[in-house]
């Protein structure tokens, strides 16, 4: 553990670890997976605008999202099927997420049910949720979540179908069991020639689902709601119409729409009345400097915990949130920023303001 410096090392030994199809299914993106590169590569083009002269001697990166707080603006995203990356699947990525103090976001489509996961331990969760044909089941599993401590639902809205994933085509990718659904309606789906996914998601998801919707979900939950999935100032603006507690500026980790813009290169158009947060190609503190001056309140990270945890457990996650941490604080420390609300959008420069 100790050879490894930053979170981008994990990813060749979670290659390591992990059977292909496991880590193709991880580490791939839609299509020509050009949105998959760009969320990387746009965080490249933005520089700092480092100040000086600042008492950094104690810096604080604690911060809260919806009232609950975190040690840094770090969180975990929510990603589907723990179980192929560990045989206790999320219950071991949320012990990672209360030893670091932070909030993780549990898929849906996990493999340990929601129960396990709020009985593993005490972390902070929020559930990602995605609406099926069958509303009788996506209300009931909200039920679950309200009951299991589960302190706000995150829909995610960017999936009315499954984007094309080539590699889990090719793989035939199997589709995962989904515990938190046995019982309620059938996941099994016949064997078919591509992506056992696919053949779930376009069986079950709810293609038709639209804003007005939200006041149906409202209507079943008092728990705050975060819309998952947006990239444009006009839904940004139904998402403050629709009253939702917060959005994540997200393309789902490049899975769905290639094309889709980088988030990084998104994030400013929706500052303002309510928290946004970033997702896709955090991969270094700086990163996460850059999305909180430029408009995100904390950012969530996706395949760099999968990978902690196909190749370490428990540590490895803890050591992929911790490093991010260190290097966040390090980079507030030399821009000059000791707290988090010193962070401004004068500390960094994009390209088109080069000159
Ligand atoms: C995801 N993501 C995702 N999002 C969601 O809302 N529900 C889900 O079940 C999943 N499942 C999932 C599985 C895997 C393997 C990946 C890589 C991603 C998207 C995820 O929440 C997040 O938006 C991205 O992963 C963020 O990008 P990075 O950090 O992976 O670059």
């Amino acid at each position: 553990m100790d050879q490894i410096v930053n979170v981008n090392e994990f990813q060749e030994l979670a290659k390591r670890a992990l059977p292909k199809m496991y880590y193709d299914y991880y580490s791939g993106g839609a299509e020509d997976q050009h949105t998959l590169k760009e969320n990387v590569a746009a965080f490249t083009r933005i520089m700092f605008r480092p100040r000086v002269l600042v008492d950094v001697s104690k810096i604080d990166m604690s911060t809260s999202i919806l009232g609950y707080p975190i040690s840094a603006p770090i969180m975990i995203a929510p990603t589907g099927s723990h179980m192929f990356a560990h045989p206790e699947g999320e219950t071991v990525t949320a012990k990672a997420a209360a030893a670091c103090n932070t909030i993780m976001m549990v898929s849906c489509m996990s493999s340990c049910t929601l129960e396990e996961v709020a009985s593993s331990c005490n972390a902070v969760r929020f559930l990602q949720l995605y609406v099926f044909e069958r509303r009788d089941v996506t209300a009931k599993v909200v039920k679950r979540a309200e009951k299991a401590g589960y302190k706000a639902i995150v829909l995610t809205v960017d999936v009315p179908k499954l984007g094309r994933r080539e590699a889990d085509i090719k793989n035939k990718m199997i589709a995962p069991k989904l515990r938190n659904f046995e019982g309620l309606f059938s996941t099994q789906v016949k064997p078919s020639d591509g992506s056992g996914i696919e053949a779930f998601a376009s069986r079950a998801l709810d293609a038709s689902l639209k804003w007005k919707d939200m006041e149906w979900l409202r209507s079943i939950t008092k728990l705050p709601i975060l819309i998952k999935g947006i990239l444009t100032r006009e839904d940004a603006l139904k998402a403050v119409e629709a009253g939702v507690d917060g959005i994540v500026v997200s393309n789902h980790g490049a899975r769905q729409l290639d094309y889709s813009p980088a988030t990084i290169t998104v994030v400013h158009v929706v500052k303002g009345r309510i928290p946004v947060l970033l997702d896709g190609g955090v991969r270094r503190g700086t990163d996460v400097f850059k999305a909180l001056a430029l408009g995100a309140q904390a950012v969530l990270i996706g395949r760099p915990v999968v990978y902690g945890l196909a190749a370490k457990g428990e540590d490895g996650v803890k050591k992929v949130i911790e490093m991010l941490k260190n290097e966040f604080e390090l980079t507030m420390a030399l821009s000059g920023c000791p707290t988090i609300s010193d962070i401004t959008r004068n500390h960094v420069r994009t390209e088109d303001e080069r000159l």
